[in-house]
């Protein structure tokens, strides 16, 4: 049976009070923390950065934390948030001028590198960058903002992504951005989705735990 992983985006969550928003997440049964940096110049927005990553691990959060970098240029930042406590990053390959630069560094500093997709982006880049990731996050809406509605054309694009993954023979993780909750959780990982960001539909609820395990039992009953 597949492991799947779920993901709490904290953009969703109460800024004044994270670290105990982050410890309910995982008592709730999260698994991964999913971290959005925006830096008002790939994306309009602006959020956190390595310094609140640096916090939560100061508070004693020990969960992956998988950074999820918005920002145009990448390199400095990835030292930051190697340096800051991170476990995953990801950032978008048109906001490197050399990926596979960026992705080496994210590795040499020890951390697991991944690459995202926006909507409309190819999977060209994947098919070359495929040895170098562990994690690929596709986006199911436009990067920048919290509860949007999910674009259903991810099906497809996640079926390719899963195609190439399982091709490399390679352990690589197929992540999902954006409009994924109790009701499409199931579709997204019969269209090959492993690990699932959700940030209003966990933090949107009163209960997270509720949430969480609902999400659960719709994975349990995805079968191929
Ligand atoms: C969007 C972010 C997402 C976002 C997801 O740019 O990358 O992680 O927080 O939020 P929901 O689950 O509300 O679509
Ligand atoms: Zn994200």
């Amino acid at each position: 049976m597949t492991d799947y992983l779920i993901a709490p985006s904290i953009l969703a969550a109460d800024f004044a009070r994270l670290g105990e928003e982050v410890d309910r997440i995982l008592e709730a049964g999260a698994d991964v923390v999913h971290f959005d940096v925006m830096d008002n110049h790939y994306v309009p927005n602006l959020t956190i950065g390595p310094m609140v990553c640096a916090a939560l691990r100061d508070y004693g959060v020990t969960a992956p934390i998988d950074v999820h970098l918005m920002v145009d240029p990448v390199d400095d930042l990835i030292k930051m948030f190697a340096d800051s406590g991170a476990t995953y990053i990801t950032f978008h390959p048109e906001a490197s001028s050399h990926v596979d630069r960026s992705l080496q560094l994210i590795n040499d500093l020890g951390c697991r590198p991944g690459l995202v997709l926006n909507p409309f982006a190819k999977l060209d880049v994947v098919e070359w960058a495929i040895d170098c990731i562990d994690i690929l996050l596709i986006m199911a809406v436009n990067p920048g903002f919290g509860g949007q509605k999910f674009i259903p054309r991810t099906f497809e694009k996640l079926r390719q992504a899963k195609s190439l993954i399982e091709a490399s023979g390679r352990d690589i993780r197929l992540e999902v951005d954006g409009g994924v909750g109790i009701d499409n959780i199931a579709s997204v990982a019969r269209a090959g989705a492993d690990m699932f960001v959700a940030g209003s539909a966990i933090f949107g609820a009163k209960d997270y735990a509720d949430v969480i395990s609902r999400m659960r039992k719709e994975l349990r009953a995805v079968t191929y």
